[in-house]
């Protein structure tokens, strides 16, 4: 796999929870697909069938991952596009109350709050940071859903949390969280981001407990970017209405009147970039000849237990977890001689100058590095060396 990235060829990339290397397959099969649109002409009754294939082959890889039927899979833009397209559908009364973690992007959060400001609705906060920093993996499951008790309100109808957290990295228990909500009166509609679960955990188990499972191919399905899915509940296809509508959202298109597709193709909207469903579905094959979603986290693992070993002997290095990492995402700070935080943005500067590409977030202030089944002990040696001089 590694040798079909020429993303990773001279330099020692952990950015994949940022965005994953395109193999050269998937850019040949992208070019491919735009040569026979053109061949067989962009706007013919001869390419339909060429179109129609591309996207079924796709949206079935994604509805397979996700253990959905095709019919519960949009085809979407992005992660943000994949939980904003369905939430926004959804029947909200005012006074609804939104349970959204602190440990969720941005741009979600910042759907979720405009939602709230249009339709009336109340939004409160699931602390989990420092819950995931404080305990061990194997009792987090436990320790977040004493958290969810305690945030639960007889008005909750929404609860936001994430598969795997992008900032800590900790393994959220999406099922046991799903049956939760199921018991609670009003049963609260569950969104999960899985931007950072698809591609990079087994997701088949999980993603069916959702009512919306949103994620992109550009980052751990090492897809191009400009491609992602959700996967929806039949409740959520029952009681959700289309928001951004076009002529994809519709069963009939001779007769736009109510006749929007029942199943998820409702929240598809109109003309998109066919060759990306070409390339995503054959960096899908691709990892898939590397072995299960099972086998690929078991060597995702052994590389971020490496890193987050070795940064137990970084002087001045702190990982966010107490353990190794339950997937690729190894999160840490770093301070000085004098025990002073370090300028996250310098390290990431100084490590790109030595041609070392980490990130650095916000919330908390630290850095992270990813590993994928791409990642090798060199390079992640290498970083640490790098760490290690700074
Ligand atoms: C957890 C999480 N959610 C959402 C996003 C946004 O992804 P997209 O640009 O595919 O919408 C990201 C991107 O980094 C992310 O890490």
């Amino acid at each position: 796999m590694r040798e079909f990235c020429p993303a990773l060829a001279g330099k020692t990339y952990f950015n994949y929870g940022g965005q994953g290397p395109l193999p050269t397959p998937s850019l040949e099969a992208m070019t491919a697909s735009w040569q026979t649109i053109q061949r067989l002409g962009p706007f013919t009754t001869t390419v339909w069938p060429f179109l129609a294939e591309q996207t079924t082959r796709v949206r079935q890889s994604l509805a397979g991952l996700c253990g959905v039927g095709p019919h519960r899979l949009a085809l979407t833009e992005n992660v943000s596009a994949g939980c904003v397209l369905p939430l926004w559908g959804l029947p909200w009364e005012s006074g609804d109350a939104l349970l959204i973690s602190d440990c969720e992007h941005p741009g979600i959060v910042a759907a979720c709050h405009e939602l709230a400001r249009r339709e009336g609705l109340q939004v409160a906060t699931l602390p989990l940071l420092g819950l995931c920093m404080a305990t061990a993996q194997g009792e987090l499951a436990g320790t977040v859903l004493e958290q969810l008790e305690q945030g639960l309100t007889p008005r909750t109808r929404l609860v936001v949390l994430s598969h795997l957290l992008w900032n800590s990295g900790a393994l959220m228990p999406i099922a046991a969280v799903a049956e939760r909500l199921q018991q609670h009166p009003r049963q609260p509609w569950l969104l999960v981001d899985a931007a950072q679960s698809m591609g990079s955990i087994a997701v088949e188990a999980v993603a069916p407990h959702a009512d919306m499972y949103a994620f992109t191919g550009h980052k751990w399905c090492c897809g191009p970017e400009g491609l992602g899915g959700v996967a929806l509940s039949e409740r959520l296809l029952e009681q959700a209405r289309p928001t951004v509508i076009g002529w994809r959202s519709l069963r009939n298109e001779a007769s736009a009147a109510s006749l929007f597709h029942r199943d998820a193709r409702r929240f598809e909207v109109a003309t998109s970039c066919v060759p990306l469903a070409s390339g995503l579905a054959t960096s899908l094959e691709l990892l898939a000849d590397q072995g299960t979603p099972a086998q690929r986290l078991q060597t995702i693992c052994r590389g971020s237990e490496r890193l987050w070993q070795g940064l137990q002997r970084v002087h001045g290095a702190r990982t966010l977890l107490a353990e190794p990492p339950p997937a690729g995402l190894v999160s840490f700070t770093l301070s000085d001689a004098t025990g002073l935080p370090r300028n996250t943005a310098d390290v990431v500067e100084t490590l790109g100058r030595a041609g070392i590409w980490i990130r650095r977030l916000d919330q908390p202030d630290c850095l992270r590095a990813c590993i994928h089944i791409t990642t090798t002990d060199a390079e992640i040696d290498q970083l640490l060396a790098a760490l290690a001089a700074l």
